[in-house]
């Protein structure tokens, strides 16, 4: 048995922010568990930028502007004192990974540069041409190990351990030796990532991001909060699904339909293209829909992102590793034709409901959540781009904070006798299901899952086609229990890594319809064609999920917070 008195878990840009927060502690130890190796998590895939006021392109912005473009953005979901807390702290945030040596890009006066985003009213998103991510999490990475955090790298997490309500240790599998492990720990700090993969093929998201830290946290008697928003990039490559930056657009791209028009005009006259993301994934389906899309029909449809303008100058220098996916996923070269697109599953806004957001704690004593699998909630129904690299930053260093100060006041919970009870759960679990010889394929109960979101509760969404989604997933969940596995190997037997993922898939995909269900108005990316509009007087809450004794979800509700910001009509 192992034993730190912090234990991160997920190797990302919160992840790796947090464990270096506790890693900088005297007299603390620290060990950061990942599932990968730790630089492959998915910050490294986050391309555009990371938010912050720092005036170095436009000296009229302030970290209001920044608050209200958040709040904004939201869709006045977000609570607006923890958007105001984290506005303030961005600009910090940035300058410290500037002089711990991540290469962003500069201005002409050696500053760090600064590109328009979508949603925003000034260039504000700083970046490293269009590699942001992976620079920060390098970055992050280097000194982490400077300050001697432990890694624990390809270690997937089965279970949280609570005695008593206070959460003291993980139950972890070896993904290299095949066994299970067992952590005791005063404070645990999730930062897992979000979930795209329950869409499979049609996500932005890693292989690795299947809600594992959502999902234990809620096995575990946390709170899911907001799960129904689900933010859909609008810029996929058309094949694929993979990330095309936003910074495309905040370049100058263009967005085109079947006519060669700028449909954005009709959707969003001011902004266009910098709309925000939900405004302008909806006007690419629209167009779809309505028969201005390109390539056929179905998800062969998509229309186009023209960079051609730009000159070779621009794509070459800021946007290169677009260029590079545009010519290996569509066989396209940028300067010459323009790009296929279509929105994708990028990010959750819903996550582990975080009650803190000075330290990042849940409701459970000893656990703190951070980056994509929490929900503080600074996103509400719609996150800025820019803005979740820049939570990474802001809420990775808080929740470590916050982990450590518990640890540094709190004795460990003795919870010896439960951690091995459940290791020896998982050690049977393990032996049994991948003994089975019959069963419904692992894989095929991931593609009748992602088939069941994308088609009855992606972008669009209405009653009758959740109420079916929502029954398809009742019943993925019991083929579930007798699945087929079909690997009963110890080493690097990736079949079982897959089976657990697909239960933390099909829990956190029954959060996201349930709360879309429950939630009867249309809010940011949250768009059912049954109620169309945002219903203040009713929805002006938070979701709230939590998992019973008899394996349902009971749904409650908690204001949103308000200090200055008004809900007004969202026009860009
Ligand atoms: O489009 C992008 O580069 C993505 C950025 C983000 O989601 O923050």
């Amino acid at each position: 048995m192992e034993q730190f008195d912090v234990l991160i878990v997920g190797s990302g840009g919160a992840g790796m922010r947090a464990a270096l927060e506790v890693g900088r502690r005297k007299g603390l130890t620290v060990a950061l568990a990942t599932k990968i190796f730790p630089t492959r998590s998915a910050t490294a895939m986050a391309q555009g930028g990371v938010n912050g006021c720092l005036n170095n392109v436009a000296k009229e912005d302030t970290i209001e502007t920044h608050t209200f473009d958040t709040v904004k953005g939201s869709d006045y979901l977000g609570d607006q004192d923890a958007i105001e807390f984290f506005c303030q702290r961005c600009p910090e945030g940035i300058l410290e990974m500037d002089q711990m040596g991540a290469p962003f890009s500069r201005t002409e006066e050696n500053k760090i540069a600064q590109r328009n985003f979508g949603g925003q009213s000034y260039p504000r998103t700083c970046y490293s041409a269009d590699k942001t991510g992976h620079v920060i999490l390098h970055t992050t990475y280097e000194q982490c190990l400077k300050e001697g955090v432990h890694f624990l790298q390809e270690w997937y997490l089965l279970d949280l351990v609570k005695v008593d309500g206070h959460i003291c240790g993980a139950v972890i599998w070896n993904m290299k030796e095949g066994k299970v492990e067992t952590i005791k720990t005063k404070a645990i700090v999730l930062a897992t990532g979000g979930s795209g993969r329950i869409f499979w093929t049609r996500t932005t998201n890693p292989f690795l991001s299947t809600g594992d830290g959502m999902a234990a946290a809620f096995r575990a008697g946390a709170a899911l909060k907001d799960m129904e928003m689900v933010q859909f990039h609008p810029t996929g490559l058309g094949k694929t699904g993979i990330l095309m930056s936003e910074a495309v657009r905040g370049e100058g791209g263009y967005l085109l339909n079947s006519e060669g028009e700028r449909f954005m005009k009709k959707y969003a006259p001011n902004k266009m293209e910098l709309a925000s993301r939900d405004v302008v994934a909806k006007a690419i389906e629209v167009e779809i829909a309505e028969g201005r899309g390109l390539g056929g029909s179905g998800l062969d449809a998509y229309v186009v992102a023209d960079l051609r303008h730009l000159g070779p100058e621009v794509i070459i220098e800021k946007l290169h590793g677009i260029r590079d996916l545009a010519f290996s996923f569509e066989h396209c070269d940028p300067l010459v034709p323009p790009v296929p697109i279509r929105p994708t599953c990028h990010y959750i806004m819903g996550g582990i409901d975080v009650v803190d957001y000075k330290t990042c704690a849940t409701e459970l004593p000893g656990l703190f959540a951070a980056g994509e699998c929490s929900c503080i909630s600074i996103h509400g129904a719609n996150r800025l781009g820019g803005n979740s690299l820049a939570d990474g930053v802001v809420f990775g260093r808080v929740s470590g904070a916050g982990a450590a100060d518990y640890a540094a006041t709190h004795e460990q919970v003795e919870c010896a006798a439960q951690l091995e009870e459940k290791a020896a759960e998982w050690e049977a679990k393990f032996k049994e299901v991948t003994a089975r010889k019959t069963g419904r394929p692992v894989v095929e109960i991931r593609d009748a899952l992602a088939n069941a979101m994308w088609n009855k509760c992606g972008i669009f969404r209405n009653e009758e086609g959740m109420t079916e989604a929502l029954n398809e997933i009742n019943q993925l969940i019991e083929d579930y229990k007798t699945c087929y596995v079909g690997d009963a190997e110890r080493t690097y037997n990736m079949a079982f890594v897959n089976y657990c993922e697909i239960n933390s898939m099909l829990t956190v995909a029954k959060a996201i319809v349930s709360g879309a269900l429950y939630r009867k108005e249309s809010r940011g990316a949250h768009l059912r064609e049954d109620f169309t509009k945002r219903d203040d007087v009713n929805f002006l809450k938070h979701s709230l999920q939590y998992l019973q004794d008899d394996g349902e979800y009971k749904l409650t509700t908690r204001d949103v917070v308000f200090t200055k910001y008004e809900p007004q009509e969202r026009k860009y």
